[in-house]
């Protein structure tokens, strides 16, 4: 049985990252994505908020597993035993950190590699980062995350 896993901080998830667990769902029997609980880096939504958001809005999608995790990624990836670790490509900029760190995870652990899926074209300018900065300053995220996800970024920045 192949299991990958798509590990993120999805803080919070958007189009992207769907249109990737999408693809990804469908080259694999079981996709867990993975949500890192960084204590360093106190993000907007806490991980059981993003844990929802994610399952929320891959409802519709029969073999995904949300679960988060600490620690190394590839410890992760071997308490899961997956073979593999999906990682979305938005632009060359991306290349170099994820070059770095598919490598990284490879020395570390040879049990499980690093596939890439390229976004598609109309989200690979997308990042959490701008969806919530979008959001705090009042503005449109429509075109940029699901429905449930932008309702509870207006809740949360008080924008509604
Ligand atoms: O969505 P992000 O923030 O780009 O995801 C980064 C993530 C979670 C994939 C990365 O930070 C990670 O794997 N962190 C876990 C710690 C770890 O294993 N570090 C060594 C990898 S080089």
């Amino acid at each position: 049985m192949s299991i990958s896993i798509y590990p993120g901080s999805f803080d919070p998830v958007t189009l992207g990252h769907i249109d990737i667990i999408k693809r990804a769902a469908k080259m694999t029997d079981v996709l867990i994505v993975g949500v890192l609980k960084n204590s360093a880096k106190r993000g907007l939504f806490t991980i059981e908020e993003r844990e929802d958001l994610l399952r929320q809005v891959t409802k519709d999608i029969p073999n995904i597993e949300i679960k988060s995790f600490d620690g190394l990624l590839v410890d992760f990836a071997k308490e899961n035993n997956a073979n593999t670790i999906v990682r979305g490509l938005r632009a060359i900029t991306d290349f170099d950190y994820e070059l770095q760190m598919a490598q990284t995870n490879r020395a570390l652990y040879e049990g499980a590699d690093t596939i890439f899926i390229p976004t598609s074209i109309e989200y690979s300018f997308l990042s959490s980062t701008t969806v919530r900065e979008i959001a705090s300053l009042g503005g449109d995220v429509s075109k940029f995350v699901a429905p449930y996800v932008e309702e509870k970024l207006k809740e949360k920045y008080n924008t509604k």
